[in-house]
């Protein structure tokens, strides 16, 4: 029986030199160290969607980061389990890494052309994991990219496949890394907000896509989001993070109407915010003429209107 992927009492620490100067002006000697993470237990089963939300700068990123073993420079595992179906991800070494990364674990990203080298076609992207992770080549590693693309939505995937990522609108690129991340038909899929800059119609669709994905084949999928609506829509469990430390977890819909801690309502009342009341009465804006030149500057270069 798979156990998909279990994080059991991670803490993540932060290492920066002292920036402290001694009386004559010279910096002291040392290391300060400080929490990223506290503590993280976290689960998905195979075929599960776990939604990560929590305010900014919560340690989201760097939860799922810590999976990858992709953290920043200064950022380190100090302790804790990090599994994936039996392999232990925490100790694994970094060539084994690279081939888990792509292939058994995928990733989805906010900004996807980052994430695309620019001198390579998306076909060239989707024939490295097809080769290592499908054993694909040649003829069947490009009839398989193909269906690759159309499956996440792009409408003429054998031109997609030849385009440079430059070429592609936000919502293509982000189809097309959709694409890759299934390429390996990865165990787990780690979502780092992939969504948030596209609109609500593509939104859904990629969703529907990770959505039949878990379905259909058992794809664990841990996604992060700012997006509640998302959390109700798609999610088994919500896990609610703050500070670097869990603050609440459960499932989706429980946690959603009848959360428990301050974090989660804070969540909440953000989600449905309300302009407050006017008690005082406000002065109508005044009207820009044409004759009128605008004088803040986020209005230059915009057509006057009256
Ligand atoms: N590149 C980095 N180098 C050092 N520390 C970092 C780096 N990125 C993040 N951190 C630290 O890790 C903490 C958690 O950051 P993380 O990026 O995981 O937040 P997040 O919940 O993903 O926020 P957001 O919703 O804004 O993406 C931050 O408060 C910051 O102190
Ligand atoms: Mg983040």
């Amino acid at each position: 029986m798979l156990e998909g992927l279990i994080i059991e009492q991670l803490h993540l620490n932060h290492q920066a030199p002292l920036a402290e100067r001694n009386a004559a002006g010279r910096y002291l000697d040392g290391i300060v160290s400080r929490p990223v993470l506290s503590g993280i237990d976290l689960s998905v089963a195979p075929g599960e969607f776990v939604a990560l939300v929590g305010p900014s700068g919560s340690g989201k990123t760097m939860t799922a980061m810590s999976v990858l073993r992709l953290l920043p420079p200064q950022v380190r595992i100090d302790s804790g389990a990090i599994r994936l179906n039996g392999l232990d991800l925490a100790q694994s070494r970094e060539a084994d890494l690279n081939r888990i990364r792509g292939g058994r674990i995928g990733m989805l990203y906010q900004q996807p052309k980052r994430m695309f080298n620019p001198r390579r076609t998306i076909g060239n992207h989707l024939a490295e994991p097809l080769k290592l992770h499908q054993g694909l080549r040649g003829r069947n590693a490009k009839a398989r990219a193909k269906d690759l693309l159309a499956e996440a939505g792009l409408e003429d995937p054998a031109s997609c496949a030849l385009a440079y990522p430059h070429q592609l609108s936000g919502g293509m690129a982000q189809r097309a890394m959709m694409a890759l991340a299934l390429a390996g038909r990865p165990e787990l899929l780690l979502a780092d907000e992939p969504t948030s800059a596209l609109d609500k119609v593509l939104e859904r669709q990629i969703l529907q896509l990770i959505d039949r994905e878990r379905h259909e084949r058992g794809l664990g999928v841990l996604y992060i989001t700012h997006n509640l609506a998302t959390v109700a829509a798609f999610a088994d469990r919500v896990v609610v993070m703050d500070a670097g430390r869990i603050r609440e977890s459960g499932r989706a819909r429980a946690v959603l109407t009848d959360p428990k801690t301050a974090c989660t309502k804070n969540l909440l009342d953000a989600a449905t915010l309300m302009p407050p009341p006017r008690s005082v009465p406000v002065a109508p804006s005044p009207k820009l003429r044409l004759s009128e030149t605008p004088e803040s500057p986020c209005l230059r270069g915009f057509r006057r209107y009256s």
